[in-house]
């Protein structure tokens, strides 16, 4: 009876787990061999034709000379960012506030006055286009460099319907080195009509 009973449980029991021989499917082998013979192909056919040991060989210089470049080709950015607040961006001015640059005789006039205005600013009474205005312009001498002051003000002699020359960076740099000490604005008609 009792080795019945064992009999019985034994059959119950699942049979005792064994390692069954389950190999690599052969496709995944060669996919696996397939990418490391593509990598290692991909190594030699694709050799760079620079040499890496040589670096990165820009000086601070040479990219200087980038940023100034491209900074100069931006008056009209350079205008919008900086004087359209005051001169609208029309170049119109506002009325018994900001003179216009359109058709304005400053703009039209010596190049050298037109730098000096940018760089040290205006109080006092300024007459433009036969009106008579008492603001203030800002200094723009340590905001911007030579290159920079150059081409808002060949942006503005070429725009608002003014067709003066361009303003060439060396006027400006010698603007700047002829009134290096010049600490104060510009007054008004009375300092800047003696440049004219
Ligand atoms: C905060 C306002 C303001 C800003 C910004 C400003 N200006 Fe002026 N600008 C004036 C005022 C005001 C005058 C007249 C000064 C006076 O009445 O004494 C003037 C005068 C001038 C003049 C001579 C008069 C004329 O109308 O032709 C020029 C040129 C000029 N500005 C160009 C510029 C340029 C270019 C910029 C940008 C780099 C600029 N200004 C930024 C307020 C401004």
């Amino acid at each position: 009876m009792a080795d019945q009973r064992k009999q019985q449980v034994r059959a119950r029991e699942n049979p005792d787990p064994e390692e069954m021989n389950r190999p690599v499917p052969w496709i995944v082998i060669a996919l696996v061999l397939g990418v490391f013979i593509w990598a290692v192909a991909y190594i030699f056919i694709n050799q760079r034709d620079d040499d890496p040991t040589l670096g990165d060989l820009r000086t601070i210089s040479t990219l200087e000379e980038k940023v100034k470049s491209v900074s100069s080709a931006n008056g009209a950015e350079l205008y919008a960012a900086n004087c359209a607040a005051c001169h609208q961006a029309s170049g119109a001015g506002v009325p018994g506030a900001f003179p216009p640059l359109a058709g304005s005789e400053w703009v039209a006039g010596q190049d050298r006055v037109l730098a000096s205005i940018l760089l040290h600013g205006i109080t006092g009474s300024l007459t433009v286009k036969g009106t008579t205005y008492h603001g203030a312009m800002p200094s723009f001498k340590a905001r911007f460099d030579d290159n920079q002051i150059a081409a808002i003000l060949t942006f503005v002699r070429g725009n608002f319907g003014n067709a003066a020359a361009k303003v060439s960076p060396d006027v400006v740099k010698a603007e700047r080195e002829a009134s290096k000490d010049r600490s104060t604005p510009w007054n008004g008609d009375d300092d800047l009509t003696k440049f004219k």
